[in-house]
């Protein structure tokens, strides 16, 4: 599975960890955020991780800013992304099972390393679980075609 990543100048040091993790784990990673403290508007970071989102040039997205909302709002803003901002685990998982995200946010001034890992395992690991979940999800959407 190949993941697209994404992250403003707040969040450079959390990218690489979290990037080692994924790949010691076999993912294929790609980044498409900032390797600087210089500082790098978050809304470009999650342009490109949402548009390669949904081009499918990735299977899903994590992206991290300060606090990880600036940067999932943005991405929310490209149709056809799901994307969840989470402090723990549970609230990733269950973003999968129920909301299907196709994309993973969080903050690097929120949550520490160790925490942020379990978040991404909780949200890698779990599964779509579709049925009623799905009819929402399409619900979703049919608002995306209104605006
Ligand atoms: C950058 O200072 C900060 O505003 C950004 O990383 C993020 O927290 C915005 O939501």
């Amino acid at each position: 599975m190949k993941i697209g990543i994404g992250n403003d100048h707040s969040a450079v040091d959390m990218k690489k960890a979290i990037t080692e993790h994924l790949l010691a784990r076999g993912f294929e990673v790609v980044n498409y955020g900032c390797d600087t403290t210089e500082s790098y508007p978050y809304p470009e970071a999650a342009k490109s991780v949402a548009h390669a989102v949904v081009n499918k040039e990735v299977d899903c997205g994590i992206l991290i800013c300060g606090t990880g909302i600036g940067i999932g709002i943005a991405a929310n803003k490209v149709k056809g992304i799901r994307c969840a901002t989470c402090s723990e685990p549970y609230s990733a998982a269950l973003s999968k099972r129920h909301n299907n995200s196709n994309i993973l946010s969080f903050g690097a001034r929120v949550v520490g390393v160790e925490l942020a890992k379990m978040i991404v395992d909780s949200w890698l690991d779990a599964e779509f679980e579709g049925g009623r979940h799905q009819t929402r999800i399409d619900m979703i959407h049919e608002i995306e075609k209104e605006a």
